[in-house]
């Protein structure tokens, strides 16, 4: 029996919550998981302004703590810019990289996520790389073959041992905060092709345990539908990982 993939649940708090109320909501999300354990990763990405506050505040609850973005370079002249070892270096294991909000606002391409990976990686941090197709796409069937190229031109280069700390997230573009969700169908079928994708470039070793989450107006009212399909690992949430209780019951959704 092959082992069973590591299922995550993963909080994308995007640009909200000040210092206390990111806190307090840290609290009140660990309050209520110490009241049920889950077996599976729960990961919460805050804003940078956070990230050490918050790898403070969780330190010994099981909950993992990611960054939203980093830089390529390893440091440097580049006003505004964190990179991937100053992330590391105040308690973050992950950094979501190649977010949609990133491709659309800050004209990033997957070769750019390309070098960002390589940067996380090279101070051990753990990548959730996210990818998916806009409506457009979707609506003109060309949403296999962007997906593939996606994933293809960001993570091709990498040897099995950086891929192995990468976790795909699956959003599509037209799902994420607008209250549209993939079904649990469209959501296995493009899991399943990413996965072959994976196996394609990786092999069967690497595709079989790469957890692919699903991201997009995930809600406690549809988590269920989505997270019981045969190649849903888990999933990113915005919008609902705000309110500590949704994202409890998210959590809880998951198949024990
Ligand atoms: P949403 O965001 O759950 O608010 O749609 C998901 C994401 O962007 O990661």
């Amino acid at each position: 029996m092959p082992e069973p993939r590591e299922k995550i649940i993963a909080a994308n708090w995007k640009m909200n919550m000040t210092l206390h109320a990111g806190l307090a909501l840290l609290v009140e999300l660990n309050i209520l998981l110490s009241s049920k354990q889950s077996k599976h990763t729960v990961i919460v990405a805050p804003p940078f302004t956070l990230l050490q506050s918050a790898a403070h505040t969780v330190a010994e609850t099981g909950i993992k703590i990611a960054a939203q973005n980093c830089h390529q370079a390893k440091s440097g002249a580049y006003t505004g810019e964190v990179s991937a070892e100053m992330l590391q270096s105040v308690g973050a294991e992950y950094v979501i990289l190649g977010h949609s909000e990133r491709r659309q606002y800050f004209g990033e391409t997957d070769e750019l996520v390309a070098e960002k990976i390589k940067a996380a990686s090279n101070v051990g941090l753990k990548v959730i790389y996210c990818c998916g197709e806009s409506l457009a796409e979707r609506e003109a069937g060309t949403h296999f073959e962007l997906v593939k190229h996606q994933i293809t031109t960001a993570l091709k280069g990498f040897q099995p041992s950086i891929i192995k700390d990468v976790v795909v997230a699956y959003e599509p573009v037209w799902a994420i905060g607008t209250g549209l969700t993939a079904s649990p169908e469209q959501a296995q079928e493009m899991h399943a092709f990413i996965r072959e994708t994976l196996q394609g470039i990786f092999g069967a070793e690497i595709a079989n345990v790469t957890p692919i989450l699903y991201g997009g107006s995930m809600k406690p009212a549809n988590a269920a539908g989505l997270l019981t399909q045969p190649d849903v690992d888990g999933g990113l949430i915005g919008g609902a990982s705000l309110i500590a209780q949704d994202f409890f019951d998210i959590i809880h959704s998951l198949p024990a």
